[in-house]
This record gives C-alpha cells, structure tokens and sequence, in this order.
C-alpha cells in the first residue's frame, strides 16, 4: 500500500525501515492537522501517531483525497472521532498491545523519580551541592499503591509493584483483571482507592467517564502526601485542580509523561521558543513534579512491535484479510 506516514521521528523511520515489507511508506516530519492533510491526497494508507488531529475535518479531508485506512501506531485512540469515522466508512487500524512493560516500566520510573527526589538530587550533585536536605522519600514496601485501570498496561504495574517492591496493590476498574485478582490485588470503589491509597498510578484510556477523574473532589478526598503518577492521557486529570493540590501540599509529588494540552508542545525541540503556556509553566515550577515528554512507549522493544504490528494491519487490509486490530466504530464510541 502506498502510505503517508506523518509526525515521522528519526526513530519511527528506523524501526519501520528496518523490516523487510512490501508497501511503499512515504515519511513526512509534519504533524497531521487541517493544515498539513493535503499532503495525504491520493494515498490509501495514512499512519498517524497519539498527537496527530484526526478531528471530523481532517477524517473528512482524508476520504475526500482517497485515504482509505487509517493506521494509528499508537494504543489509544481518543483523538479520532469516531462520529467522522462512521459517517465517512473510513477503516480505522490500531497496535493495541506493542509492549505493556515500556509504559509500566516508565511508570514505575516516574513514581521512583518522584519519590526518590531524582532529578532534584542529581542538578545539586552537578552544581557540587551534596547536601541531603529535604530528599528524604519513603520505602514503597508495605505502602498502599492504587491503580486505576488494570488492562495490559496496569496489569504489568500492578504486577511489578506487587511482586517487585511487596507493596499492597488496590485497584479500580468497572472491568477486573483476573490476572490481578490472582496474584492479590484487592478491587475497590474508585473513592476507596482515592482515600487509601499512597500512590496513585493512571493506566485507563482517556473516555467521556474518565476526563478529568482526578478533580478536585478527588484530591479533597487522597491521603495528604499522595503521588500521584499519570502515563495514560494528559486530561485524565484537571491540571488546575493538581496544581492546586501541590500548592496546598495535599499532592506531595506528581509524576506525568502526558499533560492535558499537550499536543501544540510534545515531540519537538522548542527550546528556542517562549513558553505560553502558563499552566504548564507552573508544573515546571514544582520540585516535586517530574515530567516526561510523552515517552513511556520509547523502547527499542515497543518501537519494533509498533512498526511490524502497523505494517501487519496494512497487509491485511490490503488483501482482504480480517484484521484483528481493527476498529469498528461502536455507538458507544460515535457518539
Ligand atoms: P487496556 O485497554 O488494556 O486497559 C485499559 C483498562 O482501563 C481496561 O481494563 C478498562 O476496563 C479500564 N478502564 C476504562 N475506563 C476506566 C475508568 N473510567 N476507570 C477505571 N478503569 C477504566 O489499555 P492499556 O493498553 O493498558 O493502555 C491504557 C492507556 O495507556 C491507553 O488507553 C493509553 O491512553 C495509555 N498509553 C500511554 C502510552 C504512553 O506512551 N504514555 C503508551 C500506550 C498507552
């Protein structure tokens, strides 16, 4: 299949490069918006990635210029409508499951960033500073850690924080995982979860029910010091409400790799540009916030399974064969 790949990263044309296929992938550096669609006319194939606009105008601008699949390399896909998608009969592709241990992992990494005060610790031993004041953090044996979503991703977290660090795992999820409930994770109502637990790590997709869940009501009810970790997505929790619960000190660390408006700032180098957004400015202001650019998924691993996984989606549609990462536009989801 002829295919236009957009917001192509060194890294993305590497691993796609590397595998031995049979389409013909165009590469292009920009992001998909209005603006930038007309560069997708006349291919059948378009791969986009998590911050890619894949509004109703840009799904009706690619089946206008002949697109017929869409082949997200990403898990989540709350940025496509989905209304659009039915209406067009645009074919909607996915890589659900590239590798749950690279977020899982990354979110461990951020809670013990955060936790161990490591950024922090590292720029004082840099400026020859080796004080030890106020880096204390706590043992997570024995705490209380609370995941909300247990699917591939929360899973493997639960898993690590249960059987790696001994720590009492709750969780939340209106569907359970019988591989948590096995190894002993304890499902709870979503306020129990916010009133027991220590740390509270983020693996559910970003949905009309989830946007938001850790508002303000939320934070009023968590365990003064609580960390809480997110690598779902960026409006699973009001970022206003978060910096107002680091101010009084309710929060006692955060630790995102997504951040609510994320998609005009993330995968570029702006570091010649003049920060506008004020929100995230304050973030920055925290030393007890620790923030990744949208990179839990950036592991050799995952970008193999992404690229092969993506290139296997577009083998089937092209041959007609059933593909079992498809997407069908449920009622549910075209709302
Ligand atoms: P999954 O579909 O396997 O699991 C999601 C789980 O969340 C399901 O068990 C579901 O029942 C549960 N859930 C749905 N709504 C919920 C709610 N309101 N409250 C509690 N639980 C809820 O998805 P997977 O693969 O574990 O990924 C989770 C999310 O992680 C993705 O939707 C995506 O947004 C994010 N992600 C982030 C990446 C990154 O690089 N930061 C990379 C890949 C995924």
């Amino acid at each position: 299949m002829k295919v236009a790949l957009f917001s192509t990263k060194p890294y993305d044309r590497e691993s796609f490069e590397a595998i031995d296929h049979s389409h013909e992938i165009d590469f292009f550096p920009r992001r998909l918006t209005e603006d930038s669609v007309h560069l997708a006319r006349g291919y059948p194939a378009v791969c986009a990635f998590a911050n890619d606009v894949l509004d109703a105008p840009v799904i009706h601008a690619l089946r206008e210029g002949g697109t017929e699949v869409l082949a997200l390399r990403c898990a989540g896909c709350n940025h496509v409508d989905f209304d659009a998608v039915a209406e067009t009969g645009l074919r909607v592709v996915h890589v659900p499951a590239y590798s749950p241990n690279a977020v899982a992992e990354h979110a461990v990494a951020l809670m013990m960033a955060v936790n161990r005060q490591i950024p922090r610790a590292t720029a004082r031993v840099r400026m020859g500073n080796y004080s030890l004041h106020g880096l204390a953090g706590f043992d997570v044996v024995g705490k209380t850690v609370g995941v909300i979503g247990t699917g591939k991703i929360g899973a493997v977290f639960a898993r690590i924080l249960k059987q790696g660090f001994g720590a009492h795992v709750i969780a939340h999820d209106p569907f359970p995982n019988p591989s948590c409930k096995a190894m002993g994770v304890e499902y709870v109502s979503r306020d129990t979860l916010f009133e027991q637990a220590d740390v509270i790590s983020l693996h559910c997709p970003l949905t009309e029910e989830s946007h938001h869940l850790v508002d303000s009501g939320a934070i009023g009810r968590m365990k003064p010091g609580v960390v809480i970790v997110n690598t779902s997505r960026g409006a699973v929790i009001d970022t206003a409400a978060v910096i107002d619960g680091l101010k009084s000190g309710r929060i006692g660390g955060l630790g995102i790799d997504v951040y609510e408006h994320e998609g005009p700032l993330y995968f570029e180098d702006r570091s010649d540009e003049i920060l506008t957004d004020d929100l995230f400015a304050r973030l920055l202001g925290f030393h007890n916030v620790v923030i990744t650019g949208h990179q839990a998924f950036l592991t050799h691993e995952a970008l193999e399974q992404i690229a092969s996984q993506t290139l296997q989606n577009l083998t089937c549609i092209e041959t007609g064969t059933a593909c079992e990462r498809e997407i069908i536009p449920t009622d549910e989801q075209a709302d």
